[in-house]
This record gives structure tokens, sequence and C-alpha cells, in this order.
């Protein structure tokens, strides 16, 4: 059995490494001109280009090394039809649980103003917000974000999700669809972006969307950039409707210099690192899968072409 391997930043030898010690049976090859791609059973890529996904036919499924496939989907037509299989959390809940929880305590509990308070030498407490009035709604309650809402339950915060489906989730109140976006908005505090792109959610967050939230409010995106309107946000920010953003991911990575962002105190910028693949974990559930589809089984995580996640 064969895996054909792929990663955009040439970091292969260490994943080469996990699959032998986890799957002795499995030859894995990385891709280059001289590997005929479509005599292997399984892809594994990460940032793969057309030429590479053109001679993947034939493969019984093509792994992806990370929870979002928005880099393959791009290439529409281009993806052969086979199974595309994505990670399905593998280490990176608790890492956006991380993230997120960061980033809401440090806009409740004010670090923000103190830190800048500081870097001025002025001693000052400030006024606590209060904790039921501090919604916290997140977009997309798949993996990530039911994992995220699950710690934010643990510090108390009035919790809301929003997806594509109706959903039951213990202790928060759950909105779905369009129709619903607007309530979803009227009453969050705290904006947290964990959607795929996809199609319908490419640009979502924009000044229509970000004017439905209270003055006052906060984003944060941990999915991907393109979800947002960045000139958008950058207006409401400098209006003051939007009192501060974390942001991860963006339209353009690396962030580039100059970008208006980058000059913008109310803006956090991260290098997209709110859940890194851990590929330990990763190798694990793929062999898990692999075996599963040699035994002829249903695996979990399997992309839907119609929905783009
Ligand atoms: P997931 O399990 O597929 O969950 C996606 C959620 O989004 C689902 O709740 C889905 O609704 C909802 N959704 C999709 N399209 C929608 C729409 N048009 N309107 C409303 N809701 C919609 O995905 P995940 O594993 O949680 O990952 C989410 C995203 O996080 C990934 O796609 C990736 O882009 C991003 N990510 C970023 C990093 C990073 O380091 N920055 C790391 C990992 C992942 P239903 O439940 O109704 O289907
Ligand atoms: C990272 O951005 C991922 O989608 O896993």
């Amino acid at each position: 059995m064969r895996l054909l391997l792929y990663r955009a930043d040439g970091n292969t030898a260490p994943w080469v490494r996990d699959f032998k010690a986890q799957l002795p049976a499995l030859d894995v090859v990385e891709w280059s001109s001289r590997i005929d791609a479509s005599a292997c059973d399984y892809a594994l890529v990460w940032g793969a280009p057309p030429e590479l996904l053109a001679q993947l036919a034939s493969v019984k499924a093509i792994f992806v090394a990370g929870a979002g496939v928005d880099a393959l989907f791009k290439f529409g037509d281009g993806l052969p039809d086979v199974p595309v299989v994505r990670l399905g959390d593998a280490g990176m809940g608790v890492q956006m649980a991380e993230y997120v929880l960061h980033a809401v305590l440090r806009y409740f509990r004010r670090f923000d103003d103190y830190e800048n308070q500081a870097r001025d030498g002025v001693w000052a407490p400030l006024a606590l917000e209060e904790k039921q009035a501090f919604t916290v709604g997140v977009m997309g309650t798949g993996a990530l974000g039911t994992r995220v809402l699950d710690a934010l339950g643990h510090f108390g915060f009035p919790r809301r999700g929003w997806s594509r489906t109706a959903k039951h989730i213990d202790g928060v109140d759950c909105f779905a669809g369009a129709g619903e976006l607007g309530a979803f908005l009227a009453g969050t505090r705290v904006l947290v972006c964990m959607l795929p792109l996809t199609p319908d959610t490419n640009n979502l967050v924009d000044r229509a969307v970000l004017e439905q939230l209270p003055r006052g409010a906060y984003l944060i995106n941990v999915a991907r950039g393109a979800l947002v309107a960045e000139p958008d946000l950058l207006a409401l920010i400098r209006s003051g409707h939007i009192a501060g953003a974390t942001l991860d991911v963006f339209r353009n990575e690396p962030l580039p210099s100059p970008h208006p962002f980058w000059g913008e105190p109310r803006i956090s910028i991260t290098p997209h690192i709110s859940a890194l693949t851990v590929r330990e974990d990763s190798v694990r559930q793929i062999v898990g899968k692999i075996n599963a589809l040699e035994r002829g089984e249903p695996v979990a995580d399997v992309v839907d072409r119609t929905r783009g996640y």
C-alpha cells in the first residue's frame, strides 16, 4: 500500500517517520517529478499544486493535513472526483479553545486597556464588565466551534452559536441559517469566526453584519481571512463601532507589509497559529481511517463537495 505525501512547506521527514512507526506496511513516497502519483493508493497533502492534484484521479482518498479544505476546493474541477478527507479536531480543538479563551478574557477583563495604561505609566483600576452582558457568539459550531463553546461554558460566559443547519447544544442558544443571523448578531458582544471558507461564507462578515453587533463589540477570527471584508472591519474599528479585533488569519498570508491592520492598535495579529496541525495525532487519525477504508468501512470527516466543507 502506498501513500503519496506532499507538503508545501517541504517538512515531510517527520511525517514519513511517524507513518513508518504507526503503519509499517505503508510505503510513504514524497511527490516529485519522478514519482508517478497515479500508482499510489492514498495521498496526504497540504498546499498541493494543481499539477499534483491532476495525478490523483485514481487514489482511494485524498487526506488533507488540516481542518480546512478551501485550498483544495479552490481548484474546482481541477480537483479529481475522489473522496477528500480532512482532519477532525486531531489536537486542534484544545488549541482553538486556548486561543479564543485568551482573547475573550483579555477583552472581558480589559487587559487590552491595562496594557495601554501600563505603557503610559498609568495606575487606574477600571470598571468590571458585566458578564451576563458579555455574550460570546461562535459562527460555526462544528468540530472546533463546539470545543470552543464548551471551554467558554466553564467561565460562565453566555454563549450562542450559529450554523448552517439547526443544532441543540446544552447551555448554548443556537441559531441557524441566514434567517436567524440577525438575531444571533444582535445579542453578541464577542463574535468568533469559526466557519469554513466556501462560496457562501466568503466576505460574509462585512459592514452589514458587523453593524448588527452592538456598539463596542469585538471580533475574533480564527478560521479564514477571506470570511471578513477587511476594509469594512477597519472602517468600523476606526468609527468605534467595533472596539477591537483579534485576527489569526488574513485574506493574504503572510499579512503584507504595509497593510493598515499592522498600524491599528485595536487589532491584535497572530500568524495563523490558533490551531496548528499536531503531527502525531494527525498521523494516528489518518492511519485509523486508512485501516477502516481498507476494511471497507466508512470514515468520518469526508468533505461534502456540494457544501464545500
Ligand atoms: P466543521 O466541523 O466542518 O464545522 C463547520 C461549521 O460551520 C459547521 O457548524 C457548519 O454548519 C458551519 N457552516 C458552514 N457553512 C456555513 C454557512 N454558510 N452558514 C452557517 N454556518 C455554516 O469545521 P471545523 O473543523 O470546526 O473547522 C472550521 C474552520 O476552522 C476550518 O474550515 C478552517 O478554515 C478553520 N481552521 C483554522 C485554523 C487556524 O489555525 N487558524 C486551524 C484549524 C481550522 P453545520 O453544522 O450546519 O454543517
Ligand atoms: C489550518 O488552518 C487548518 O485548516 O487546519
